[in-house]
């Protein structure tokens, strides 16, 4: 750490953490609703706890980006943060609207639409909430000494991200119009500006933990950027199969989701051989791992796991079942959790001046979380086939499906467990960092 202002991005990671934890419990208690243990079904059915254990997904990985670029920005650009202060004030903005929409789902305040549940009153906070980060990010970077093209494209993919949100609040009367946009939000960020985000942070990790010149990984950031571009936004079709829009959709969505593993795979690619080539090793072994694991992670779960249903001909079967289940849990993970874990165990001890590089713990949390969410993976996958057999080749009634899957549950929650071992390890290794301090010396800023 070599800016005093990076610290701030200690407490978006800290934020993120708790979250975290929340949204495992809600996944529990969907996890047990399964298997017939609905005990809190009154305050919590199944459909609010869905609802948190997403959303509380999708605020935690954007704390972790918001710190993540705190971090980055200020050591990429050489200067300070614009303001400290208004960073803070960002975050808790941040943590009042996350607050809010979580509090106010279980009182039935929400949009039946998945993944965009805010109600639209609270998205106009959310707007200035990311105004206020999108300027001091864009600001700081602007006034920078330099412009790296890590940092370009990290903050390229925070703006459209923000940019994209706003098709999602546009109201619209017909279902088609409105399921029409929403994929532009849900999709073109998962498979469009979020992997320009990974994109950049990778790159920054990669600068960092194996030395290799900044030109040749930047170089592959332009790759994967042209990648993400191509095959992603016309692969947004792979969500008009069956909707109601123009066939023509198939053929279009049918093709371009198809390429689009291929940015995935640079990505693994990219980062494996970075590794091998790097000579200058850096002693932090356990955000070497988290990196190179979500590099090879993600290709797994979005994908393999996302051609496994992209083309119209088994969609038409899958569309909706625990197989998109099965890919949504993988990808993100890989993707996205992944990616800000592995940006956490990056920063830590530079914000903090605690060199735990490779703690039994810190490799244990790693493992142990990897393999429970495969494991978790595989339960999906199973229940998701079955469920596809049952309800749409054998036209078995939906419940009895479920009924039918039930067991698949009970292995999921067994994996689940391991899994939470593993990030209870992580946010214990968390802890033991302690606070950030402006003593803590950085061996690497200079890169
Ligand atoms: C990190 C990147 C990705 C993430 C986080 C992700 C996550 C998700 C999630 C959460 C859903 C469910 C969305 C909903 O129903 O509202 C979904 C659906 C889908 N994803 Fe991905 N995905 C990623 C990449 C990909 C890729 C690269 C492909 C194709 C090769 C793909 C193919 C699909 C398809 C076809 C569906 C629709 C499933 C259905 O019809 O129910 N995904 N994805
Ligand atoms: C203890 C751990 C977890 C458990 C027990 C769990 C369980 C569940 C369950 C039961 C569902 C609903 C599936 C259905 O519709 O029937 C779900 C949905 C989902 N979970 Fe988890 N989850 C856990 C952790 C996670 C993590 C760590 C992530 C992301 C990295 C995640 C991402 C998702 C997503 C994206 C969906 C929506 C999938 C879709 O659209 O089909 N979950 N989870
Ligand atoms: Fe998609």
């Amino acid at each position: 750490m070599k800016y005093k202002s990076q610290k701030v991005a200690y407490w978006f990671f800290a934020f993120s953490m708790l979250l975290l934890v929340l949204q495992i419990t809600y996944g529990f208690i969907m996890g047990f609703a399964r298997i017939g243990f609905d005990g809190l079904h009154e305050f919590i059915p199944f459909n609010t706890a869905r609802a948190v254990h997403t959303n509380l997904l999708v605020v935690w990985l954007l704390s972790g980006f918001m710190g993540a670029a705190y971090y980055i920005i200020p050591e990429e650009a050489q200067r300070e943060l614009v303001s400290v202060k208004l960073a803070y004030v960002q975050l808790i903005s941040l943590a009042v609207v996350g607050v809010t929409a979580v509090i106010g789902y279980h009182f039935n305040w929400w949009e039946g639409r998945k993944f965009l549940e805010i109600p639209r009153q609270l998205d106009y906070l959310v707007v200035v909430n990311v105004l206020l980060f999108l300027g001091l990010i864009l600001i700081t970077l602007f006034k920078g000494k330099r412009k790296t093209t890590t940092a370009l494209v990290l903050s390229m993919g925070l703006l459209f991200a923000a940019l994209l949100y706003i098709p999602g609040m546009l109201p619209f009367d017909s279902q088609v119009t409105d399921s029409f946009f929403r994929w532009w939000v849900v999709h073109l960020w998962v498979e469009g500006v979020w992997e320009l985000i990974m994109g950049g942070i990778l790159s920054f990790l990669l600068i960092k933990l194996t030395g290799v010149d900044r030109e040749v990984i930047e170089k592959w950031l332009y790759v994967i950027v042209g990648l993400t571009f191509l095959s992603g936004v016309l692969g947004t079709g792979h969500h008009y199969y069956y909707i109601g829009v123009n066939k023509i959709w198939l053929i279009v969505g049918g093709i371009f989701s198809a390429l689009e593993p291929l940015a995935f795979l640079a990505m693994a690619l990219f980062a494996v051989n970075m590794y091998r080539k790097g000579e200058k090793k850096h002693p932090n072994k356990i955000a070497l791992f988290w990196t190179l694991g979500s590099a090879i992670v993600s290709f797994v779960g979005a994908g393999l796991l996302g051609f496994a249903h992209t083309l119209p001909q088994t969609n038409l079967y899958t569309h909706g079942t625990l197989v998109t289940a099965m890919h949504g849990h993988l990808a993100f993970w890989g993707a996205y959790a992944m990616i800000v874990l592995a940006i956490i165990s990056y920063a830590l001890p530079n914000m903090t001046g605690r060199k735990l590089y490779d703690s039994p713990v810190g490799r244990a949390a790693f493992w142990t979380a990897n393999i429970g969410m495969i494991g978790m993976t595989v339960a999906f996958g199973v229940a998701g086939v079955a469920q596809v057999y049952l309800e749409r080749k054998f036209k078995m009634d939906f419940m009895e499906v479920q009924a039918e899957i039930s067991i698949h549950f009970v292995v999921l929650i067994l994996c689940a467990t391991l899994f939470a071992t593993g990030i209870i390890l992580y946010i214990w290794d968390f802890y033991k960092h302690g606070l950030p301090s402006d003593e803590a010396l950085d061996i690497d800023s200079d890169l």
